[in-house]
């Protein structure tokens, strides 16, 4: 099926090219910013973002940014829309359309629900003519195995709130990225087993409710967690055995018309982010998966030039350096070219 939207889908998952998420809600900026003294400011989150989207060589590694309303809105420090400056990058801009998770009503404690589908179809006209070319929606889905948390109760709920999303989305002319984050980092225990069996669950329930609700798996992203065990369970996997698990549970449960898959990045560190997306690709090359597979991370891409930056003109060629490199790294892991040797010769290579 070839369509407006399935080939901007497409292009979003282009050879080598990934997706930045730059969608932090004000208060995840300032809270970012806090720690590094960093004014909590509309201009400072403005002149942040300037940093980032002008990177050089932006447009060989991204092919778009998700971006968050305040950003949408505003210029570059050029006097340009950042709106314009992306696309004269040839990436595409998004937009951050859910409005953030409360807890779900009659579920277990910490149970979450992610709103914001209310007026939707509006706010989805407005953006496009503002000019996004598609939208992102999380759904937080939390383990606990004390609890029993996550029960169907809550992956079907946040499962059908994605999907409408998503119809929304393709009704009004927006490529959507479906991403259900299954929580590894903070308080997250789950053995890696564990880990493997909820996004089982997950992703079972995202692709019946997209199904159910005829969402066109030729024109959406998906936007999963890697499978890798809790931050606080004393477990560790292997590079290997994240990249095996992850891709396993895709191949079971992604249709293959679905346009691409897309990495969030998770509280994993910049390096480990970068080492499971080449060691997937490298796997999904050998069982010939049959959709592209990149990185649409954002702490991961921005950690190390947010704190060479600090807010200080004087540094940013220096963040420009470090973003540079991370971009560069996991494009090549995009490929399943990366390895530690390119990551620690910190050459930059064409390719
Ligand atoms: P992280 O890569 O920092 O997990 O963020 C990706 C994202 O878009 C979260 O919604």
């Amino acid at each position: 099926m070839s369509s407006e939207l399935a080939s901007a889908a497409k292009a979003m998952v282009a050879p080598g090219k990934g997706i930045l998420a730059a969608d932090e809600s004000t208060g995840t900026a300032n809270k970012r910013f806090a720690p590094l003294g960093i004014p909590e400011t509309e201009e400072m989150r403005r002149n942040y973002r300037d940093l980032l989207f002008t990177v050089p060589d932006f447009g060989k590694f991204f092919s778009g940014v998700i971006l968050y309303d305040e950003t949408i809105h505003q210029n570059g420090r050029s006097g340009k829309s950042f709106v314009d400056i992306l696309h004269a990058d040839g990436a595409f801009p998004g937009i951050k359309l859910d409005t953030g998770t409360h807890p779900l009503a009659l579920a277990k404690p910490e149970e979450k629900i992610t709103e914001g589908l209310d007026g939707l179809a509006k706010r989805v006209e407005a953006y496009v003519k503002l000019g996004a070319k598609f939208a992102k929606w999380r759904a937080v889905i939390t383990i606990d195995e004390k609890t029993g948390i996550p029960t169907d109760a809550c992956l079907h709920a946040n499962a059908h709130a994605l999907a409408r999303y998503a119809a929304i989305c393709q009704a009004g002319g927006l490529v959507p990225i479906v991403e259900p984050e299954v929580l590894s980092d903070g308080n997250a225990a789950q053995s890696f087993e564990t880990s493997f069996a909820v996004h089982e669950r997950t992703l079972h329930h995202v692709f019946s409710e997209l199904y159910n609700l005829n969402v066109k798996y030729e024109e959406m992203i998906l936007k999963p967690s890697m499978v890798v065990p809790g931050q606080k369970s004393g477990q560790t996997a292997s590079v290997n055995e994240v990249a095996q698990a992850t891709l396993t549970v895709l191949l079971r449960h992604v249709p293959a018309a679905v346009a691409g898959i897309a990495f969030l990045s998770g509280g994993q560190g910049d390096e480990d982010a970068t080492a499971h997306l080449n060691e997937i690709n490298v796997l999904a090359q050998k069982a010939k998966a049959p959709w592209p597979l990149t990185f649409s991370y954002g702490r991961a891409l921005q950690h190390a030039a947010l704190t060479i930056w600090k807010g200080q003109d004087s540094n940013a060629a220096a963040a420009h350096k470090a973003m540079h490199h991370r971009a560069l790294m996991n494009s090549l892991a995009s490929l399943g070219k990366w390895s530690a040797e390119v990551e620690s010769d910190g050459l930059v290579l064409t390719h």
